[in-house]
């Protein structure tokens, strides 16, 4: 399970390693916000990175996830903000395939987790949510990798065992930086990936203070797969790009998703 606890590097790290948000990123989902406005539901929230940026910028926002240690962060965090941003926050600890609130949203996101759906009839289920909860004039936002061969041959070939460098990010102020690897592994039929992130944090002269590894599971989905579940949920693509710069689908860029009803 993805970092249901505070101590767990995938949660302590998040906002200064991999949850680093690229600017093409932000400005995407941002544009999308000012398009179809508030209330907006952050689906799988994490920390708030999404959250917090789209409250500074006026928005009502009801954000969920299923981990107590990311909403831990996303709480404090949101606690260091001005009253009028706080009270722009809703914030619940929920499972995206089995939620419900008594409004609807005219923008939801799910930013860089849908495919914590480990199962067809979970992703099956987290759509048939999103569809009672979208506005008749809402759109749902969402990105997933687009299965790559050559990645998939690398976690098979790895079997988890082959550790690859993500990136060194800075911790801001310490000197502290931290190291993050990954090893992953593949399960074709069930279309599952195995990754562990392992974080080794060093000081200014080098010494390693600190290594911890994380590990969670995802699903990869098929772009006509996606397709099949949307019109069983009554779910229609408005829109389907790869990249947050709006570039076609290609091997190696995402599936980024505008769905209506
Ligand atoms: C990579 S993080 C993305 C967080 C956030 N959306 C962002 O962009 O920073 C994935 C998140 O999905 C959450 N998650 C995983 N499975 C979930 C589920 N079934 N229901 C709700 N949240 C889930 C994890 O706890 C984690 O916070």
């Amino acid at each position: 399970m993805y970092g249901s606890k505070t101590e767990d590097p995938i949660v302590k790290y998040y906002d200064e390693t991999v949850g680093t948000s690229g600017k093409h990123e932000v400005a995407w989902y941002l544009t999308k916000a000012h398009s179809f406005g508030d209330p907006i539901l952050d689906m799988a929230c994490g920390t708030g990175r999404m959250s917090i940026l789209l409250a500074k910028e006026g928005y009502s926002i009801v954000a969920f996830d299923r981990s107590e240690g990311m909403l831990t962060r996303f709480h404090e965090k949101l606690s260091r903000e001005p009253i009028e941003i706080k009270r722009r926050v809703q914030i619940f600890q929920q499972d995206m395939d089995n939620f419900t609130f008594k409004e609807r949203f005219n923008t939801i996101i799910c930013v860089d987790a849908f495919f914590h759906n480990l199962f067809e009839q979970e992703a099956l289920n987290c759509l048939k949510c999103v569809s009672q909860h979208l506005t008749y004039k809402g759109r749902f936002f969402f990105n997933v990798p687009n299965p790559n061969q050559d990645f998939l041959q690398k976690c098979l070939d790895s079997q988890g065992k082959i550790w690859t460098t993500k990136n060194i990010y800075p911790l801001e102020n310490s000197g502290t930086t931290i190291l993050v690897e990954e090893a992953s592994a593949a399960d074709i039929q069930a279309q599952l990936i195995f990754t562990k992130l392992r974080f080794t944090c060093s000081d200014s002269e080098g010494n390693i203070i600190e290594r911890n590894e994380s590990s969670w599971t995802t699903r990869y989905m098929y772009q006509d797969q996606y397709l099949t579940l949307f019109e069983t949920s009554g779910l229609e693509v408005e829109l389907l790009v790869g990249t947050y710069q709006n570039e076609p689908v290609s091997p190696t860029s995402q599936l980024i998703f505008q769905l209506k009803l």
